[in-house]
């Protein structure tokens, strides 16, 4: 059989990866005026990164990471999201800024072994943010508010929900306290449990809330208990979601939201969308406060989100957002094959390209090929160079939208009548 992609590995091929392409710039420049900078990280990383930071009791760590040796017997794996490498890098070159804040981004793959299906992939783009060294709730708002604004700015303004939790902190009377009660509760109700569920019960009993089987129901259960965070958390969680509506983002309370990594303190959220299927997921993160210092790093706050590009692109397709392939603006063709009419061709396209897209140079075909393919392509003009006017240092511009207007136009004068008939 001939050779074909690996599965869950995608080739992506014009127009989607234009299409991404745009969005990525779209959303850098929204990062870049929220204040974030670009952090590119590499793509491997020590296996053992993973398992500190993501968490051991994790599907990603406990299944899901594609993970290597190298020749030094060294333990290494395909990183399945940004925050560890971000906060690694942000440790190993002393990032911190003493009272002040760091914002970074990252724009890349990740890799998890998941089971693919639609909206799912085993490598797939993330765009993530993290705000490091600001412990007050307008972290998380702006952290927020930036991803907002990417997701309403690419056209899907109204058309995801953004689903809220407060985790509480690791104070005993706070997250250790519900844990404890809640993991009370589950004993009770063990042997209904996912064998998932079950294995993990003990060390993570949050988790059960997160799973696709056992969460819907043990959150529909009035029994299960909620948690009841301590004054600094609710507090902190309050100012939330009093600041988030100023920058016009909605939000839903959703108690069950635990996210399945183990990093997270206080605000937690995730953005779904209805138009995507069951991956609904298009973006998640929250507050990550001890995780640098777990680490080994320094006592800095953090907070940030990852969004998943694929998943936003099928929201966008399904809205109808979906922006049409860039098409040539104008084509160049010659009417009869020439060194000379040929040269002047190219000169007239490196000229062109500086201000528009050109194609052109099918040359050795007929003048009726060349213009077929510029109605295919969709081009808005055409510049033909023959022999005639080429003599009186001129060419023809034909508008290729409205087909009746053709004319001749001294060389010279090119660019200034492809811009007259771009702007008609
Ligand atoms: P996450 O929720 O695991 O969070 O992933 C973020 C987003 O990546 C998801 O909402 C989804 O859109 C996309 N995604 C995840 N897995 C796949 C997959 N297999 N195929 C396609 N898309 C996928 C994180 O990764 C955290 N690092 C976010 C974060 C940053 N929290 C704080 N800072």
């Amino acid at each position: 059989m001939a050779l074909q992609s690996v599965k869950g590995f995608k080739d992506i091929l014009p127009p989607e990866s234009e299409r991404t392409a745009a969005f990525e710039v779209l959303a850098r420049r929204v990062l870049e005026a929220f204040g974030f900078r670009e952090i590119r990280l590499p793509i491997v990383e020590a296996q053992e990164l993973f398992v500190k930071a993501t968490g051991e009791t994790t599907d990603i760590v406990e299944k899901e990471m594609f993970v290597l040796t190298d020749a030094g017997g060294r333990n290494l794996a395909l990183r399945p999201e940004g925050t560890p490498g971000a906060v690694r890098a942000f440790m190993q070159h002393n990032m911190n800024v003493q009272g002040g804040r760091t914002k970074l981004y990252y724009v890349g793959s990740m890799f998890r072994a998941e089971r693919p299906q639609a909206g799912r992939f085993r490598e797939f783009e993330q765009i993530g943010a993290e705000a490091f060294g600001n412990a007050h709730p307008s972290a998380d708002v702006e952290t927020i508010l930036a991803l907002a604004r990417i997701l309403d700015e690419a056209g899907l303004k109204g058309r995801y929900s953004v689903h809220l939790n407060n985790l509480g902190c690791e104070r005993p009377e706070c997250r250790p306290a519900y844990r404890a009660k809640l993991l009370e509760f589950l004993r009770t109700v063990a042997d209904t449990l996912c064998e998932n569920c079950k294995r993990r019960l003990e060390r993570n009993p949050l988790r059960a809330l997160d799973c696709k089987g056992d969460g819907p129901t043990i959150k529909a259960d009035p029994r299960t208990p909620t948690l009841t965070p301590c004054a600094e958390c609710h507090a902190h969680f309050e100012t939330v979601k009093a600041l988030l509506p100023s920058g016009g983002t909605t939000f839903e309370l959703d108690g069950g939201l635990v996210r399945g990594l183990d990093y997270y303190t206080r605000t937690v959220f995730e953005i779904r969308s209805a138009d995507v299927g069951s991956q609904d997921a298009l973006a998640g993160g929250g507050r990550y406060d001890g995780l640098i210092k777990s680490m080994g790093g320094p006592d800095v706050p953090a907070t940030g989100w990852a969004l998943g590009v694929e998943r936003v692109l099928m929201a966008l397709k399904a809205a109808g957002s979906d922006p049409k392939p860039p098409q040539p603006q104008v084509y160049v063709a010659v009417q009869s094959e020439s060194p000379e009419l040929e040269k002047a061709a190219f000169s007239a396209m490196q000229l062109l390209r500086s201000h528009w897209r050109v194609e052109g140079a099918l040359f050795g075909h007929s003048l009726k090929s060349q213009m077929r393919e510029a109605d295919r392509l969709g081009a808005a003009v055409a510049v033909i160079f023959g022999p005639s006017e080429f003599s009186e240092g001129k060419c023809t511009v034909k508008d290729l939208r409205a087909k009746d207007q053709q004319s001749q136009t001294a060389i010279a004068e090119l660019e200034r009548e492809i811009r007259s008939r771009l702007s008609a």
